[in-house]
Parts: C-alpha cells; sequence; structure tokens
C-alpha cells in the first residue's frame, strides 16, 4: 500500500483528491459526509448576499465524461451561510471556503466574515458565466490585488483559483504568489459553447458555460506544468480527473493534490473512494511508496 497522505500549506490529507468547487457541496451535512472520503472539501462558491442562479437549462452533458455548465453561482449567500460551514468543520476533513464576488470590496467581506469558520480560503478569480466574473484573473495587477486586500483580513492560507483562458497563467501564477497566496488551485473552466442544430440555438440558457471533464484535462496539465516551473507555493490540480491515472498526470506536472467535480457529479461520492485506490495501484504498480514522490516528476525533477 503507497503512502497517500499529503500536506498542504500545512493541513494533512489523508489523500490527495479534493472535492471541487460546486458540486454537491452547499450544505454542512454534504460536505462532512464527502470528507469521510476525499482528503479535503471545497464549498459552493459564497457571495455576500444570496444569487439564485442562471435559469435551466444550465448543464449540458457531453460525450467521453464532459460537460459544460453556466449555474450562475447559485449559492445563500454569507449569513445563510455560517452554520453550514460550522457543520462542515465538524467532519474529518479540512474545509475551504469557496469564495465569489463582483468587487473586490464584496470577495473582502465573505473573506472576513466567513474565512476563520474553514481551514482555508479559495478565491474565485475565474468564473466564466457572469458579468465581469473572469476579469480578476485575467491581469496580474486585479488578480494580486484582490489577493493581497483578502489577505489583510483572514488568518487562513488563501488560494487563488485561476482560469486556463489568458494569455499567460505563470504570469498570473507569479502575482498571486507575491501577494501573499499560500497556493493556487489551477484550472477553473473554460468557456464554450453548444447550439443545437435542429433549433439552431445554444443549449444554455445562459449561451455559454465552463467546460469540465476529460476535455478540460490536457489544458490543466499544460497550465499546471507552466505554473509549477515559476511558483514555489503548491497547486490544487483541477480539470478532467475521472480515474487514479489522471489524478497521477496532473501531480506529475506539478500538483500536489487534485480537484474533482465532473467524476463526482456522474458517480457521488463514491467517486473519491474509487479515484484513490486507483491512485494507490497505479503508485504501487510504478514502485513509488508516497503519492508525494511523482509531484513534478514530468520536470525531471524530485525523483
Ligand atoms: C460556474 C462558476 C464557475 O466558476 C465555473 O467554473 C463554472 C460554473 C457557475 O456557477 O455558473
Amino acid at each position: 500500500m503507497a503512502n497517500l497522505k499529503i500536506s498542504l500549506f500545512g493541513l494533512g490529507l489523508k489523500n490527495p483528491t479534493i472535492l471541487a468547487s460546486g458540486v454537491i457541496d452547499n450544505t454542512g451535512a454534504i460536505l462532512k459526509r464527502v470528507g469521510k472520503f476525499a482528503g479535503a472539501v471545497t464549498t459552493k462558491s459564497i457571495s455576500p448576499e444570496p444569487r439564485k442562479g442562471h435559469e435551466t437549462p444550465t448543464i449540458v452533458e457531453l460525450e467521453e465524461r464532459s460537460m459544460l455548465n453556466a449555474m450562475g453561482l447559485p449559492n445563500p449567500g454569507i449569513e445563510n451561510f455560517k452554520e453550514e460551514l460550522k457543520i462542515a468543520k465538524t467532519g474529518e476533513a479540512p474545509v475551504i471556503l469557496n469564495v465569489v464576488a463582483k468587487d473586490i470590496k464584496g470577495f473582502v467581506e465573505v473573506a472576513e466574515k466567513l474565512g476563520s469558520f474553514a481551514d482555508a480560503v479559495e478565491v474565485n478569480l475565474s468564473c466564466p458565466n457572469v458579468k465581469g466574473g473572469l476579469e480578476f484573473s485575467q491581469s496580474a495587477e486585479v488578480a494580486g490585488d484582490v489577493i493581497s486586500k483578502i489577505k489583510k483580513v483572514t488568518k487562513v492560507p488563501i488560494i487563488a483559483k485561476l482560469g486556463p483562458n489568458v494569455n499567460s497563467i505563470s504570469e498570473i501564477a507569479k502575482a498571486v504568489e507575491k501577494a501573499g497566496a499560500s497556493g493556487i488551485t489551477a484550472i477553473n473552466t473554460m468557456p464554450a459553447m453548444e447550439i443545437d442544430v435542429e433549433t439552431g440555438k445554444a443549449i444554455l440558457a445562459n449561451v455559454s458555460g465552463g467546460l469540465s471533464g476529460s476535455h478540460l484535462r490536457p489544458i490543466a496539465v499544460k497550465c499546471i506544468y507552466d505554473i509549477y516551473g515559476e511558483v514555489k507555493i503548491p497547486i490544487i490540480g483541477t480539470g478532467g480527473v475521472l480515474t487514479g491515472e489522471d489524478a497521477a498526470e496532473l501531480m506529475m506536472a506539478g500538483a500536489t493534490a487534485v480537484g474533482v467535480g465532473t467524476a463526482v457529479w456522474n458517480e457521488g461520492p463514491a467517486a473519491f473512494q474509487r479515484i484513490s485506490k486507483e491512485l494507490n495501484d497505479f503508485l504501487d504498480r510504478k514502485g513509488y511508496k508516497n503519492a508525494s514522490d511523482i509531484i513534478g516528476l514530468a520536470h525531471g525533477k524530485n525523483v
């Protein structure tokens, strides 16, 4: 049996799989249940005020276990989520609070009011589905500014969640590291669109959505690889982890842990048991003693 334990900015994870933000993560009870199997759990993006989200259809399932979604950041807002967070924290896995807002003041408000109830704060700088949502991660200066202002109001580690749709993701990564981020989640979903040719109309009510699942994986691998070469803080690799070997691939690119979203959408919390077991079997087959032994392997170091 390989050792799957991972340390992420001082947090001990029993395995490197993390519930990605946006899937079965809107109540304390479900986060606690998923935490039995996942190494850590991330909440839904929480905004200052409650948000209803977009009209349906909000989801399109694609071939090869990929999907497009445009939920529109539905969430209960700060006041209604505090109790849920307290319940989530009674579970066995560290809890990462994901925060989102339409301006810097809003990001700061959520982090200030709820950050101390979580083990880390992940900053959604790159939502593809709301007006202005992507703008925070498309400029190194703006991304750095959001992180440094949040850093002033919370003591817990801050993780910047970056999107792939930029010229140079490593430039943004360097800026958030400099601003005081303890980690980077790479990547958010990729803006994408599907049209129903029978009606000639976009399928999603929001017209476009965020692409996730297997189609996103090679993009995530490249982004993680590029970031790993430029920063020292750990990366949570997220994008198309459907199997244990996919997790190994993102770790070899440079991820310390991996977010899992689409696989959880498909099969629920059981995805974590399956992916962890498959990762363990892979490590055993290749003769690696620890999951951490493969981090950054594709860079020709850490071996
Ligand atoms: C939504 C937000 C995201 O950050 C994402 O990657 C995909 C969807 C949303 O709520 O619409």
